[in-house]
């Protein structure tokens, strides 16, 4: 790896006539953040896209290139315009007037931190706006540090994470939404006046509607290959809001914060609050090339094991749901490893001795294993997958109980309710959330792991569930006149819950899903190896899904099973080779009864999934080119992942519609060496079919790139996978 200095900050005190006494500038690799500010003064927003040296600063300011905007702006002084702080001091005062105090900067293996300290011109209030820019990807950090020293407590009332001001010209906001299986469709919509939000109010998982994250194509019509893009992502697993304010004649403004409704906040003196990250990225290379920046963010530490190549596993909800027992466990174990599988994960429906997990209105809480159903335990299944050279993983849903449960009977006050009304339950009719905000309540959730793991350490892999919104708002465990801090309180419990647990257990790998795709944040991804998409396996479905998700996810964390033909969701009947087609853009899995499969489905499986552990580095570690998208509505999809040298890629092309005489335009490749030539292999052909007329044959990364190919996709359900090699 060559190493160059990626990172560039400097503050420069200019001496010489100019604007601004200081000049902020934080770099990345190839792009950079620029602060100005004149001594006691408020921080000014300057700019933010392609890298600029210091030389060039004074040409952003002299051309008016810079914006000049506030860089945070808190409600009081200037009440005009929307903002991203806003607090009541205790003597009832509602403004803020915060000047640039002092600056530090700090220097960590991986980044480069600068705080700038602002403070109030009267009170004792001081925020630190922390940004930490990345040095291997294009990804600057911010968030905010509230403190002050004011006698009693000030009310946070709102409290964004950062704020981003954009030149206001055609931009457009791409951005995800969906609901239970259908989780994570792509809107992107230009922006007009006023305010585009975009909020989640679910309470114990953020990513069910909307996502916190936002593509912003700065030329118009978002491109995935080219155009500035920048993106921008809240790392939090709670309520938030994103608003893109456009009441300015020259501006965009993006704000980004933890959801404030029923969320104030009260900040006792000399306590601090921390804001969840805003992680910011620009990109030339349009939506493609700022969701490769999000990638590699996230595998250098966003994701827990990042680094790690993950297994091929078997999952047995669709192929049992709750219809857990030995036998059949030790038959889809013993299907799965003949596959070539390596890992099989038991879900729903193993658990509860005096209620057993039969149906869905019990159980949760008694993480105890049902000795009706499994008679020689969780140890007698892991010496099963031993046998069958396979690891073994386990589901659980340790934030909510049902009130059909030993936990319940022993610690009502524990759950999430209002004393004096009936609660509402969710799923069963009898499902109920934890108060996580309560330190005993984060004890037990860490010790359902930790019991878990201390009885049968060959446990290798967690689903770790979620499928209740926040409901009943009122916990016994916060005092009366902090009841409004549950929602930020829950997620802060759930974080170091999450955070003790990845101290003892790193090696363990961990699943997040929430009811589906509900937990796909960067909120818990830094705990978490995966996330599970969507309960939707339908593979003509999950093209959109993971279209979207890989905006911001690389596919490394996207869990992708291969299911039943009909599917359950849809009762589409889709042939295998479709089905995996899909499936092996990400982290390939199954999630089907093998015993209903026919002997050509399992031979085709067989195979494929030895073909994708030929291909699974560039897959879980290659750089995305996305080309041509299913929203586009062009009949056909196309994605490619290609290694950082650009030697190897794998490239994926599927027919999303199918009728007489239709036309396909040339796939253009993206991404490849342009000088250099590739050897196409056409992999994952089904027995007794052949490879099409371009497999073997050697191109130019040019011609691959601005000609393109024609592949034949004539049957409906029609999908081609290539690999590509560099011939020397
Ligand atoms: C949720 C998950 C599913 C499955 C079930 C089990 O719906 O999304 O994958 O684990 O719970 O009850």
């Amino acid at each position: 790896m060559k190493k160059i200095c990626l990172l560039c900050v400097a503050f420069i005190a200019t001496l010489t006539a100019k604007a601004w006494d200081y000049d902020i500038l934080i770099s990345t690799r190839n792009t950079s953040l620029l602060f100005s500010a004149n001594q006691g003064e408020e921080l000014r927003f300057s700019y933010y896209g392609d890298k600029i040296t210091p030389a060039q600063i004074g040409q952003v300011h002299d051309a008016w290139i810079g914006m000049n905007r506030p860089a945070y702006p808190a409600f009081g002084m200037d009440c005009t315009r929307s903002h991203a702080l806003q607090v009541v001091h205790p003597d009832g005062n509602m403004t803020l007037d915060l000047v640039v105090d002092h600056i530090e900067e700090r220097d960590t293996e991986n980044a480069t931190l600068t705080i700038i300290t602002l403070k109030d011109k009267v009170y004792p209030f001081f925020v630190k706006m922390n940004y930490n820019a990345y040095k291997n990807s294009d990804i600057i950090e911010l968030w905010t540090e509230i403190l002050h020293t004011e006698k009693k407590a000030v009310t946070l009332q709102r409290f964004d994470s950062g704020c981003l001001p954009i030149r206001r010209a055609d931009v457009w906001v791409s951005h995800l939404s969906g609901n239970w299986i259908s989780e994570t469709y792509v809107t992107a919509e230009p922006l007009q006046r006023g305010m585009k939000v975009i909020k989640n109010t679910d309470g114990a998982r953020n990513a069910q509607g909307a996502h916190p994250e936002v593509m912003l194509s700065l030329d118009g019509k978002p491109q995935e290959n080219e155009g500035r893009v920048i993106g921008a992502a809240l790392c939090w697993s709670g309520n938030y809001k994103i608003r893109i304010d456009t009441e300015d004649h020259h501006s965009h403004t993006l704000f980004a914060g933890i959801n404030e409704e029923a969320s104030e906040y009260k900040l006792e003196p000399k306590t601090t609050f921390t804001t969840p990250k805003l992680a910011i990225t620009y990109s030339e290379e349009g939506l493609s090339g700022a969701s490769r920046n999000f990638h590699r963010w996230a595998r250098n530490g966003q994701i827990h094991g990042g680094d790690k190549q993950r297994d091929i596993l078997l999952n047995s909800w669709e192929g049992v749901y709750l219809d857990v027992n030995e036998q059949e466990m030790e038959n889809m174990m013993r299907e799965i490893a003949a596959m070539g599988g390596e890992l099989f994960v038991m879900d729903d429906g193993w658990f509860g001795d005096k209620y057993p997990r039969d149906h869905d209105n019990s159980s949760l809480g008694d993480w105890v294993v049902n000795k009706r159903k499994l008679p020689h335990g969780v140890e007698g299944l892991i010496a099963t997958a031993r046998k069958y050279g396979i690891k073994f993983g386990i589901w659980i849903e340790p934030e909510s109980t049902n009130t059909r449960s030993e936990l319940y009977e022993k610690h009502p006050d524990w759950v999430i309710r209002v004393p004096n009304r009936e609660p509402r339950y969710g799923r069963g009719g009898t499902q109920i959330l934890l108060d996580l905000s309560n330190p005993k309540v984060q004890d037990f959730v860490f010790g359902v792991v930790d019991d878990l793991m201390t009885k049968y350490p060959g446990i290798a892999y967690m689903k770790w569930d979620a499928n209740l919104p926040l409901f009943n708002y009122g916990s016994s465990y916060l005092p009366k006149d902090k009841q409004s801090h549950l929602y930020v309180e829950y997620h802060k419990g759930l974080e170091k819950t999450l955070q003790r647990i990845r101290a003892k257990y790193p090696d363990l790998v961990m699943q997040a899903c929430g009811g589906g795709g509900g937990r796909t944040s960067y909120g818990v991804m830094p705990a978490f190896e995966e996330f599970w998409l969507s309960d939707n396996t339908d593979a003509m479905q999950r093209i959109y899904m993971q279209w979207g998700t890989s905006y911001f996810y690389p596919s490394i964390a996207m869990a992708q099973h291969v299911s039943a033909a009909p599917n359950h969701q849809t009762g589409k009947s889709i042939p295998i080779k479709f089905r995996f087609d899909v499936a092996m853009t990400g982290r390939l899995g199954m999630e089907i009864q093998p015993k209903d499969m026919n002997e050509k489905e399992k031979a085709f499986a067989k195979k494929a999934i030895a073909t994708y552990k030929d291909i699974r580095p560039v897959i879980q570690f290659g750089d995305l080119y996305r080309l041509v998208s299913p929203f586009d509505k062009k009949e056909v999809a196309s994605l490619m992942y290609c290694t950082p040298e650009k030697d190897c890629a794998v490239f994926f092309a599927y027919k999303l519609d199918h009728y007489a005489n239709q036309v396909i335009a040339p796939f253009r490749m993206a991404g490849l060496d342009a000088t250099k030539y590739y050897r196409l292999r056409e992999i994952n052909v089904p027995d007794g079919e052949k490879p099409c007329h371009l497999d073997g044959k050697v191109v130019s990364g040019k011609l691959l790139m601005t000609v393109g190919l024609d592949i034949p996709l004539h049957k409906e359900y029609a999908s081609r996978v290539f690999e590509l090699n560099v011939v020397n």
